[in-house]
């Protein structure tokens, strides 16, 4: 587990035992460190020790597939009631943003990732976040452990963020535990409808998708409207349902 050693708007990500060298001076974290306690550089400089939480993950992992936003990962918890003890199966890795998160809500996550550098930041970034018991970053494509991963089973949920999405979609109904859902992101609408098809298909229930647009407020001193700075669309998020 690592924390974030803050100063102003600084913010500097370091495990205990660390050394943090910056124009502030030399600071050595302590093995014992706790948040809350204010250490000092050999120049007197404050740093204050805060727990990393989910939205520090997107500024601080080293980044490797385009992460999944804050909104999109709220919209599959939401959708799937994804909570503590279930188990997960995950693809890509990317940068674990994802996978990151759901291990905190202290679910189970074997999660599949086709690029072994990308694996192996993603495990790194799993231990930085403290949840590398929990999140399991298996290397491969996951179309091609599709059998291996049935015996691993069943998953209540599975939330994937790749292309072939509709090819792990196909085999959906031997993954999933009864009632458990499937989560599929994809930045285009045409692979949303390759997914919709593929869960119809198998007979999965509940096929819903939702394109996500979050739009921020703007509280100026002429009045309040939102924000006219870009459309705010991220993607598209298929939902569904096992049930046998
Ligand atoms: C957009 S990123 C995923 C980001 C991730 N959801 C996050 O929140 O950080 C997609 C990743 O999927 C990986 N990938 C693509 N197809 C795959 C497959 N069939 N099996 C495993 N990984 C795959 C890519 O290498 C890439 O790293």
């Amino acid at each position: 587990m690592s924390y974030l050693l803050v100063h102003d708007d600084r913010e500097y990500l370091r495990a205990p035992g660390d050394e943090l060298q910056t124009d502030l001076g030399v600071l050595d974290v302590p093995e014992d460190v706790e948040p809350g306690d204010v250490l000092e550089t050999h120049l007197g400089e404050e740093f204050v020790v805060r727990r990393l939480r989910g939205p520090d993950l997107f500024n601080h992992f080293e980044r490797t597939g385009a992460p999944m936003l804050p909104r999109d990962i709220g919209l599959v918890v939401g959708h799937t009631g994804v909570a503590a003890g279930d188990r997960v199966l995950d693809a890509g890795t990317g940068t674990g943003v994802l996978s990151a998160y759901l291990g905190r809500l202290h679910a189970d996550v074997v999660t599949y990732e086709v690029d072994a550098e990308f694996a192996d930041v993603a495990r790194e970034n799993m231990r930085l976040a403290g949840v590398d018991d929990r999140v399991d970053v298996r290397t491969g494509d996951l179309t091609e452990h599709l059998d291996a991963v049935a015996e691993d089973g069943p998953f209540d949920v599975i939330t994937l963020d790749t292309g072939d999405a509709p090819a792990v979609v196909e085999r959906a109904p031997d993954l999933l535990a009864d009632g458990g859902h499937v989560a599929v992101y994809s930045p285009f609408v045409e692979n949303s409808r390759e997914t919709v098809q593929a869960a119809r298909e198998v007979g999965l229930r509940d096929v819903d998708t939702f394109e996500t647009i979050q739009r921020e407020m703007d509280f100026g001193e002429r009045g309040s409207r939102p924000s006219t700075a870009g459309v705010g669309h991220t993607g598209y998020l298929t939902f569904a349902r096992n049930e046998r």
